[in-house]
């Protein structure tokens, strides 16, 4: 039985021993449906941080870029190289201590647990915005794998992240990246 003078665990200071600090920061993982600000928005915070940006479209094997390209949607099977690939990448780069910044719509909850199995530190960022806003956005923009008809679908099978970051792309991207920058450096977790 323990003396009268102890204090409960509740009464400890916060951040005093055996309570377990969180992982630094070790990677951002930037998702949302495609045209909601991925690629602006993570290049800007990655150059705002001095960290790494990854592109997952660029990391793609031919088959998948050829399948979008002629407008059909990636299947599971399709996704479960480049999802390990990906993760690989996270995982080395927060091994290494060279942290980056990620975009990759990573929509439905099991692709967002296969990029963060075994990276400690990662945060995921939702870029969130409505059909209209992004429909509008696409239809100025040309781009290499996604049709802007494959939009419906994005935000039909978007799984909205419980635990992430939010940010409103109804925002300028300069003030998105700051904003997030700051967040990073305030180390909130
Ligand atoms: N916050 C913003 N405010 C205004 N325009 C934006 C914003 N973010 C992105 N845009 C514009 O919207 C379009 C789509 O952005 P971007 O290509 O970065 O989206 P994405 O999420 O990377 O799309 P994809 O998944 O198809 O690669 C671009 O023309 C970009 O300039
Ligand atoms: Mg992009």
């Amino acid at each position: 039985m323990s003396g009268g003078a102890d204090r409960p665990a509740s009464a400890r200071a916060p951040g005093a021993p055996g309570i377990a600090s969180p992982a630094p920061i070790s990677a951002l993982l930037l998702m949302g449906v495609s045209g909601c600000g991925k690629t602006t928005v993570g290049e800007a915070l990655a150059r705002e941080l001095g960290w790494r940006f990854v592109d997952a479209d660029d990391l793609h094997p031919p088959a998948n870029v050829e399948k979008m390209r002629s407008g059909r949607p990636l299947d599971d099977t399709d996704r479960a190289p480049w999802l390990a690939r990906l993760n690989a990448l996270l995982r080395h780069s927060a091994a290494r201590g060279e942290p980056v910044v990620l975009a990759c719509s990573a929509l439905r909850a099991r692709y967002r647990t296969q990029l963060a199995d075994r990276v400690p530190g990662l945060r995921v960022v939702f870029l969130r915005g409505s059909q209209a806003l992004i429909e509008a956005r696409l239809a100025d923009r040309q781009h290499r794998y996604m049709p802007a008809s494959l939009l419906a679908s994005q935000f039909a099978a978007l799984e909205p992240p419980e635990d992430a970051w939010v940010a409103d792309i109804g925002e300028p991207p300069a003030a998105l990246a700051a904003g997030l920058a700051a967040r990073v450096r305030a180390g909130a977790g």
